[in-house]
C-alpha cells in the first residue's frame, strides 16, 4: 500500500500500470473511514487487477456554515485500518494539489435537475462540488470501475447520470449501506453524536422500515406517509428536513408505481443524518 500525496505521481503510477494492460478500481472518500468504507474496498478488489483509495475532504461540496472545518480528518487512522486490507495506492492529495488554480474553480460539473432536489435543497452546491471533484479524480486515476455507498442513493445516481452523459469510460458500482448493530447507516458524522443520540438515531431507520413496509403492503397515500414519517421523527428528537418516496430514479411516483425507494434526512444535535430504503431491503421481509 503506497501513500500518494503528489498527482504527478500518481499520474506515473497510473500511466505504468496501462502500459502492463492492468486495470484499476477507484474507492473515493472523504477519510475518517469506518467499516462501510472497508466493505468497498473489499468489494472492488477482486474486481480489478488495482485499486485506489482516494482520501480528500473536498471543500468544494461544503455548503456555506456546514462542517468543513469539523469534519474528522484522521489519515494516520485511517491508513492503519487500510493496511489490513491493502490496497495498492492511498491518493490524500491537498487542496492546492486538487484546485491548482485556485479555489472555487471555473469549471464545475451540475447533473441538473437532480442536484437541487432532496439533500440538494438544503446543501446549496453539495452535490455540484461533489460531482466535480469526482469528474477530477476520475479523470487523475481514470480507473475503469469505481464504487460508491448506497446509504448516498442520491449522490449515487448523480455519479452514474454524469458518467452516462459526458461518456465518462468507467462503470460504476455500489455497496451496500453497513449498518450499526441498532440499524443506524455507519457515517463519518456519526461521530459528532453522544452515545445517547446514536440510540435515539436509530430511529430514522425505524421509520424507513415502517414506511417502506407500508408501500409493500400497498399504501399509496405518500402525502400522509411522508407527513406520518416526518413526525415520528420529530417526536424522537430529530429535526427532519425531508422524508420523501420516489421511483428508483428519484421522480415523483404515480399511485400505478411498484418500486419505490424512500428518502430522508434530519438533523440530531449537530450531525445531519441521512439514509434510504428501497423495497429490495432484506429487512423489509425479515
Ligand atoms: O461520498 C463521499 O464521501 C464524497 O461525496 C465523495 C464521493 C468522496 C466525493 O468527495
Amino acid at each position: 500500500m503506497k501513500l500518494i500525496h503528489d498527482l504527478a505521481e500518481l499520474r506515473a503510477l497510473r500511466a505504468a500500470w496501462r502500459s502492463a494492460g492492468e486495470s484499476v478500481g477507484l474507492v473515493p472518500t472523504m477519510g475518517n473511514l469506518h467499516a462501510g468504507h472497508l466493505s468497498l474496498v473489499e468489494q472492488i478488489q477482486p474486481q480489478t487487477d488495482r485499486v485506489v483509495v482516494t482520501i480528500f475532504v473536498n471543500p468544494l461540496q461544503f455548503a456555506p456554515g456546514e462542517d468543513f472545518e469539523q469534519y474528522p480528518r484522521t489519515l494516520d487512522e485511517d491508513l492503519a485500518k487500510l493496511a489490513a486490507l491493502d490496497p495498492d495506492v492511498v491518493f490524500a492529495p491537498s487542496v492546492e494539489a486538487m484546485y491548482p488554480a485556485g479555489y472555487p474553480i471555473a469549471t464545475q460539473v451540475a447533473v441538473e435537475p437532480l442536484v437541487n432536489r432532496y439533500c440538494g435543497e438544503f446543501r446549496a452546491g453539495h452535490f455540484t462540488g461533489a460531482a466535480t471533484v469526482v469528474t477530477i479524480l476520475f479523470n487523475l486515476v481514470q480507473p475503469e470501475l469505481a464504487i460508491f455507498g448506497e446509504k448516498d442513493y442520491q449522490q449515487l445516481l448523480i455519479f452514474r447520470r454524469m458518467a452516462a452523459d459526458l461518456h465518462m469510460p468507467v462503470r460504476i458500482v455500489s455497496g451496500a449501506t453497513v449498518r450499526e448493530a441498532n440499524g443506524l447507516a455507519m457515517s463519518s458524522r456519526n461521530r459528532y453524536l453522544s452515545q445517547a443520540q446514536r440510540d435515539q438515531a436509530a430511529t430514522l431507520r425505524r421509520v424507513l422500515l415502517a414506511t417502506g413496509r407500508a408501500l409493500l403492503a400497498g399504501r399509496r397515500d405518500f402525502d400522509v406517509l411522508e407527513s406520518d414519517g416526518l413526525r415520528q421523527l420529530t417526536d424522537a428528537g430529530f429535526e427532519p428536513q425531508y422524508l420523501k418516496i420516489a421511483t428508483p430514479t428519484l421522480d415523483s411516483p404515480s399511485v400505478d408505481a411498484a418500486d419505490f425507494v424512500v428518502l430522508a434526512a434530519a438533523v440530531l444535535g449537530s450531525a445531519r443524518l441521512i439514509d434510504n430504503i428501497t423495497l429490495q431491503d432484506p429487512a423489509l421481509r425479515a
